[in-house]
């Protein structure tokens, strides 16, 4: 006989901390809908940088699990999302994943919406036909500092306690003066949670990432959290003369089971930029951090993103869940708007270590799901000196899930 399937309150219920988690949330379709209802479809998620739509009527298209969204900037600068589900029969409105347009036009029949989504034209609807209440259906958006942050939830959890911490990191950054150099995306056939994990730790690093460690230290307290909150003193000296310099950078842990953190980290010794070399890869600074050994401003935010702003450029990962077993990775490369290809940058350098490692954390990720989809697999150990982000992660996730299908408290203080 076999064994009844677990709930996901079950799953859980017996989760052992500081253990990686059981099969199903790995594998099963269940657990992955459980993960788009109560944090995909909940949560504030990253989008896009602002930079990505720099003239009016430029739109970018995002699949967040069964929905479609637009991002379009409108004549007054702003940038609005908006379902992509026309308000007539339902067709999608854009089918490319980015352009420009003057208006958003159905494909189906020409509905036409404006780049606020009012609808401005419908044909022969009849003397009564009234257009007011049929313009799309709008998705929540924010834009913090340059990043554009989306909700799928009819009432958005509040974005401020998120927005007050990252102000002061990501203004000196500049992000409304970037354009993106470039961007990539790729898939990884593995769950989106094993994405982060493995973000979450360079245990790895050191046999999987020859050119990011060129700049990037082994040191797991750069990549990780110590478990007692507490800082080193040779990292507390770092935040100190970044401070003074006037780039903020103290490490910063905040939202309900640790969903963001904030820190500037010292890169390795000499190394001031994610090159070969590990030298500039841009000429004219993005931002206004003048330390050129300042390191790199890491940030993430649970579950879409995590973040690196250095002092000559920036780069903004997104993760987007495709299915239980396959995750996309975007990578957008932020320049100054005034640096120029050829002069001021060269694409290969810029882009070069970290389309490596994404290709090289993509194969250890797709490694880990072979091996846990053997129904062999059974939970392991993480390391607590070189894991401590990782069971940061699962922590976060293990009570997020677990508040939302009411498991666990329903606020927490908020650092
Ligand atoms: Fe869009 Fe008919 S479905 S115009
Ligand atoms: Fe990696």
């Amino acid at each position: 006989m076999t064994a009844p399937v677990p709930t996901v309150p079950e799953l859980l219920s017996r989760h052992r901390a500081g253990w990686s988690l059981e099969r199903p949330f790995y594998t099963s379709p269940e657990v992955y809908e459980a993960d788009l209802q109560n944090i995909w479809y909940r949560e504030w998620l990253f989008a896009i940088p602002a930079a990505q739509l720099r003239k009016t009527g430029a739109f970018a298209r995002l699949k967040v699990g069964a929905y479609d969204i637009i991002l379009v900037r409108d004549a007054k600068g702003d940038i609005n999302g908006f379902h992509n589900t026309c308000r007539h029969r339902g067709s999608v409105l854009c089918k490319v994943s980015s352009g420009q347009v003057a208006n958003l036009v159905c494909p189906y029949h020409q509905w036409t919406y404006g780049l606020d989504g009012r609808l401005l034209w419908a044909r022969d609807m009849g003397e009564d036909f009234d257009p007011s209440g049929l313009g799309l259906h709008k998705v929540h958006t924010r834009n913090l500092c340059g990043l554009i942050y989306i909700c799928l939830a009819d009432e958005a959890p509040d974005f401020e306690p998120f927005a007050e911490m990252a102000r002061p990191y990501l203004e000196v950054h500049d992000l409304h003066k970037a354009k993106v150099a470039t961007s990539s995306s790729i898939v990884e056939n593995g769950n989106w949670k094993l994405v982060w994990e493995n973000n979450r730790e360079c245990y790895h690093c050191s046999g999987n990432h020859p050119a990011l460690c060129n700049s990037f230290p082994l040191d797991p307290e750069v990549a990780g959290v110590r478990a007692d909150g507490t800082v080193s003193p040779r990292l507390q000296a770092h935040y100190d003369r970044c401070e003074a310099a006037g780039a903020p950078a103290q490490f910063r842990i905040g939202g309900y089971g640790g969903q963001f953190r904030f820190a500037r980290q010292p890169l390795q010794d000499g190394a001031v930029s994610y090159t070969m070399d590990a030298q500039e890869a841009v000429k004219r600074p993005l931002g206004r951090v003048k330390l050129r050994d300042a390191g790199t401003l890491l940030k993430f935010h649970y579950p879409t993103t995590w973040n690196h702003f250095l002092p000559d450029h920036s780069l903004t990962f997104r993760v987007l869940p495709i299915s239980p077993t396959e995750t996309e990775v975007t990578t957008f490369w932020l320049v100054n708007e005034d640096a120029q290809e050829g002069v001021d940058y060269d694409m290969k350098r810029l882009t070069e270590v970290w389309i490596a490692t994404n290709d090289e954390d993509r194969e250890i990720v797709e490694g880990n799901q072979q091996g846990i989809n053997s129904p062999v697999y059974t939970p392991g150990p993480y390391s607590p000196e070189e894991e401590s982000g990782v069971i940061q992660f699962v922590d976060w996730y293990v009570k997020t899930l677990s508040r939302a299908v009411g498991d666990a408290p329903a606020a927490e203080a908020a650092e």
